[in-house]
Formats: C-alpha cells, sequence, structure tokens
C-alpha cells in the first residue's frame, strides 16, 4: 500500500555536459502534498523530478524520500513513480499488460497484480478498455493508461512531468480535475512539473516558481499570487499579468507616497519587509482586478484618466486596456455596458493590494 513520505531536497547542484543547470537548490515537500514545479521552459523543472526519481546523477547535494538517503539509490528502489508527457504504452500490449507490466516484470503475485489493476482502472474509468490497444485509445484514455501504470505501482510518491501537455484545451481541463480528485482519493505525496499556470494554480497545495535552476518562490498558490516575491513571479503569474509602473517612494506630510510619472499613490499602510530606501527607484504592481475602471470604488483619491485603447471580452469579464500617459494599463472590468475605443476611463488602483518591487534587483519590498 501507499505509504506517505516526504521529499527532502537538500543543496542540490546538478550538472549536465558543461551546463549546470540547477545550483544550490532546497526543496521540502510535506508527506501528502500536492507541490507543483511552475517556470517556463528550460529552467531545470524536467532535470529536478528525474533526479528526485534517479534518472538523472546529481553533482552535489542529496535527495531523501520518506526520511531515507536516496540520493544514490536504484530507481526502483526509491518508492516512486513517475509519468511522462509522452504515454509510452507498449503498442502490442492491451490496457491491462500495460498497466501491470511492470508489476509481471518484479514478479508480483497474479492475485495481488488483478487487485492493483482493478482498483486503479476503478479509480481511472479504465474498466471497459482494459482488453484494448492503445491506437484503439484517445490521447486522454492514453494517458489515464499511462498514470494507471504509475497508480499500481503503489508507489510513496508520485512524480508527474507535463503529463497533460499532449492532450487539447479540453481534455486537459477535464483530466486535470481527476488528478485533483485522484490526491484527494490516494493522498499520496505527488510532485508535478508544468509550465501552465492555470495547472499550478488549480492542482497546487503549495507551488514553486522556477526560473534559471533557482526557486524564485516557494508557497501556497493564494501567497504567490498576492505577494509575489520579485518580478519574475509578479508577472510569470496572471492573465493578464500584473500591471507594473515605475517609479521612487517620497515621504511627505506624514505619509509615504510612490510617485510616478502622472501618478501618486499612498503606501503608507504597505506592509514593507524592511525600512525602505527612498532613493532607489521601484515599481509599483498592481493586479488587473485590482485597477477599478468607472472610479465608482471607495476613493481615496481622485480617479485617475486613462484612455481605452482595447477591449477584450472573456465571457464572463472582459479586459479593458487603457493608455495612461503612455503606459498601458489592464483592468478586468464585471461590465457589460458597451466602450468606444478612445474612450475616457476613469480608473483607481486599490491600493491595499498593490505590490512594491526594487527596479534594479526585481525583488519585493
Ligand atoms: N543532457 C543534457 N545535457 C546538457 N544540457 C541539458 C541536458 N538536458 C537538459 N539540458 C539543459 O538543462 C536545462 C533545463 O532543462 P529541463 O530540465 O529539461 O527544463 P524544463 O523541464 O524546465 O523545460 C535546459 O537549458 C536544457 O537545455
Ligand atoms: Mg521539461
Amino acid at each position: 500500500m501507499t505509504n506517505l513520505a516526504n521529499v527532502s531536497v537538500r543543496n542540490l547542484r546538478i550538472e549536465l555536459g558543461a551546463n549546470t543547470v540547477i545550483e544550490a537548490l532546497d526543496l521540502d515537500v510535506r508527506a501528502g502534498e500536492f507541490v507543483v514545479l511552475l517556470g517556463p521552459s528550460g529552467c531545470g523543472k524536467s532535470t529536478l523530478l528525474h533526479s528526485i526519481a534517479g534518472l538523472i546523477d546529481v553533482t552535489d547535494g542529496s535527495i531523501e524520500i520518506g526520511g531515507e538517503d536516496m540520493t544514490w539509490a536504484d530507481p526502483k528502489d526509491r518508492g516512486v513513480a513517475l509519468v511522462f508527457q509522452s504515454y509510452a504504452l507498449y503498442p502490442t500490449m492491451n490496457v491491462e499488460r500495460n498497466m501491470s507490466f511492470a508489476l509481471r516484470i518484479n514478479g508480483t503475485p497474479k492475485p495481488e497484480i488483478e487487485r492493483r489493476v482493478k482498483r486503479a482502472a476503478d479509480m481511472l474509468q479504465l474498466g471497459p478498455l482494459l482488453s484494448r490497444k492503445p491506437a484503439q485509445l484517445s490521447g486522454g484514455q492514453r494517458q489515464r493508461v499511462a498514470i494507471g501504470r504509475a497508480l499500481v505501482r503503489e508507489a510513496d510518491v508520485f512524480l508527474f512531468d507535463e503529463p497533460l501537455s499532449n492532450l487539447d484545451a479540453k481534455l486537459r481541463t477535464e483530466l486535470r480535475r481527476e488528478l485533483k480528485q485522484l490526491h484527494q482519493q490516494l493522498g499520496a505525496t505527488m510532485i508535478y512539473v508544468t509550465h501552465d499556470q492555470v495547472e499550478a494554480m488549480t492542482l497546487a497545495t503549495r507551488m514553486a516558481v522556477m526560473k534559471g535552476g533557482v526557486i524564485q518562490q516557494f508557497g501556497t498558490p493564494a501567497e504567490v499570487y498576492a505577494r509575489p516575491e520579485n518580478l519574475f513571479v509578479a508577472t510569470f503569474l496572471g492573465t493578464p499579468p500584473m500591471n507594473l509602473l515605475r517609479g521612487t517612494l517620497q515621504a511627505d506630510e506624514g505619509k509615504l507616497w510612490f510617485r510616478g510619472p502622472q501618478l501618486s499613490v499612498d503606501v503608507t499602510n504597505y506592509a514593507f519587509k524592511g525600512a525602505p530606501d527612498l532613493t532607489r527607484p521601484c515599481v509599483l504592481g498592481v493586479r488587473p482586478e485590482d485597477v477599478r475602471a468607472g472610479g465608482r470604488g471607495a476613493a481615496q483619491q481622485e480617479p485617475l484618466k486613462g484612455t481605452l485603447t482595447l477591449v477584450e471580452p472573456m465571457g464572463n469579464h472582459r479586459v479593458l486596456w487603457l493608455d495612461y500617459h503612455g503606459v498601458q494599463i489592464a483592468s478586468i472590468d464585471q461590465d457589460k455596458a458597451p466602450l468606444a475605443s478612445g474612450a475616457p476611463v476613469p480608473f483607481e488602483i486599490d491600493v491595499q493590494h498593490v505590490s512594491l518591487f526594487d527596479e534594479a534587483g526585481g525583488e519585493r519590498l
């Protein structure tokens, strides 16, 4: 049966050829968590995942699984099961044979194989498909079989490398929900790699945002979205991404202001991480849903005045693109009243939800 295992990566360094892909990386995954590694293509997500699986040798550092040092353990002895983006099913074997292959190889008794395959097939609604060959399955069904093949291993830790990337949009969202339910049913530790922020936001109990082999931020999706640690995370998440305005901090009349060209925002109540340096250029970040078009909110200031350049209808909301003294600002708007391009649109910035960053280093203030 599945045990609950934590995964602890310490000071990991991985060199591939002349590339240092990962340098001094730490990651702690608690038992039963669903951790998503999110980042752009080439940032080292697969390398990290495959090193946990034992498919890539580490150059330095250690990997513990369930409290045991597995840094140099054989992949089959780690209690992990890996699901790839490509299904890699055996074309000549039916679903049942594909799912049970590894168990037959390692000599698992037949009744035990049958029990595990039935359990996985039930969980993934594969029962009616057990005698089909991969060619007779849809893409979504094939990926279910690939997941089933991992489930029968009854591993302590399940690793997924972009398992939904080859599926069309509708199937991807369906299987995404099934994976989340599967995690809730099994309660097993899962580590899931994706470049898709929606998958990360919807699936993760905690997510690690990666860039250039370095974890930029590790936290719950809500934390990472609301309080990004740096400009990279701020703009990697969110559709459209966070609006960024350049300026400086100024103390004036007992208050602290963010002042940009034609813009003054009261940031007196902002939760600074340390004493702010008023001499350094900084960036104010505000999510499109915190830019209120119409200026009907709890105004602390006169509404700003933008010019509408574009409307993007999204069905349940729309994105207004406003030109504000040459800066394009996105505003998410629930209103339906038609708006003409070029119309003046008053807007307010919700100061409770802004982020401030050092412009040069990009880190959160
Ligand atoms: N075998 C290899 N030899 C040298 N460099 C590699 C090798 N495999 C991957 N890389 C490099 O390591 C980096 C991270 O790759 P990868 O972990 O696959 O990224 P991701 O999964 O985030 O897209 C990339 O720059 C890639 O070019
Ligand atoms: Mg990858």
